[in-house]
């Protein structure tokens, strides 16, 4: 099968006060039609710049970047408003994300106006069926933000996703601040949409236990690095990088018994800026498994089994 997205060498580096900061070091990764590809690790190890890089809303230091085959980086302005056509997010915050001052109706018919797709009596029929397949009442249709509940509010941000009828979501954190309750119902809402429409999720978490349901592969981050990644089965049955054991570790298990047998590797550091290597493995400065090689060399990603890769010097 043919990746519908294409990320080579992918790299951001963002100029601050004190000199340069790198967000995305250098990944490389593809996303297949239909499936969903989890993106995870911790707070600013890059998840997020990377989504951004692949909409094109950030530009990329350098890298490539190919969507149904068409190079997004040296594409003409045409090419890139088709792109965007086809390409979405949804946001981790629908409050900050939706403008207070438009009810649903302006909101989701907001990128059907941009490129000019429907308006009027015309617009408000496609927002009605997406009100539907979101399962959200009509009677959304004239009220507010503050109105909705943060479930609620969700659904109408994947309504506006959805109404240029897109290939491609990025997903950044899309029920992290939604209550417990809540999340499973949007977190399945989303898997029944990619059902039905055949969409390609990319979709940014910082747990693993918040990606394992919904990811058929998962790539895992640490200072803008991917340092593993492998199909969703594989990665928690499996698990290479001590970087993911840690993580894995960290999720509690419900059974007491396995929760006491199980390894105790666990990441005894914060991240701080102390800990962030400047050669070698990015992951040395926290790693229990580290040897003197991981401080001179940056492992790089390696494919171990067809489905599974990692970088880390003892794998
Ligand atoms: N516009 C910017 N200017 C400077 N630095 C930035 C900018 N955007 C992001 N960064 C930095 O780049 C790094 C990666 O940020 P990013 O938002 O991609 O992380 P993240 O993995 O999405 O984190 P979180 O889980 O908190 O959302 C962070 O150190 C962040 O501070
Ligand atoms: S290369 Fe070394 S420091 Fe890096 S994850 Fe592997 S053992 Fe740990
Ligand atoms: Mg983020």
């Amino acid at each position: 099968m043919k990746p519908l997205v294409q990320v080579k060498n992918l790299k951001k580096i963002y100029p601050v006060a004190t000199g340069t900061m790198t967000a995305v070091a250098d990944i490389s990764f593809e996303l297949f039609p239909g499936e969903t590809l989890g993106l995870v690790g911790e707070s600013g190890c890059g998840k997020s710049t990377t989504g951004r890089c692949l909409l094109r809303l950030e530009d990329p230091t350098a890298g490539e970047i190919h969507f149904d085959g068409v190079d997004l980086i040296h594409c003409n302005k045409e090419e890139l408003h088709h792109f965007r056509r086809h390409a979405q997010i949804i946001f981790q915050d629908p409050y900050a994300s939706l403008n207070p001052r438009m009810n649903a109706l302006e909101i989701i018919s907001e990128p059907l106006h941009i490129h000019k797709i429907a308006r009027g009596a015309a617009a408000q029929k496609i927002v009605s069926e997406l009100l539907d397949l979101v399962g959200l009442s009509q009677t959304s249709l004239r009220r507010y933000p503050h109105e909705f509940s943060g479930g609620q509010r969700q659904r109408i941000g994947i309504a506006r996703a959805l109404a240029l009828n897109p290939r491609f979501i990025v997903c950044d954190e899309p029920i992290s601040a939604l209550d417990v309750s809540v999340q499973a119902q949007i977190v399945n809402l989303l898997k029944l949409l990619q059902k039905e429409k055949g969409l390609t999720y990319l979709f940014i978490a910082h747990d693993l236990a918040m990606v394992k349901y919904i990811s058929d592969r998962v790539a895992v981050m640490y200072l803008g690095h991917i340092v593993e990644l492998a199909t969703a089965d594989d990665l928690y049955k499996n698990p290479l990088h001590p970087y993911t054991q840690a993580l894995l570790a960290a999720i509690p298990i419900p059974d007491p018994k396995v929760e006491r047998n199980r390894s105790s590797l666990v990441l005894n550091t914060e991240l701080t800026p102390q800990v962030k290597q400047t050669s070698g493995c990015p992951f040395a400065g926290r790693c229990p498994k580290a040897q003197a090689i991981c401080r001179e060399k940056n492992p790089s990603l390696v494919q171990i089994s067809p489905q599974h890769y990692t970088a880390c010097h003892f794998a």
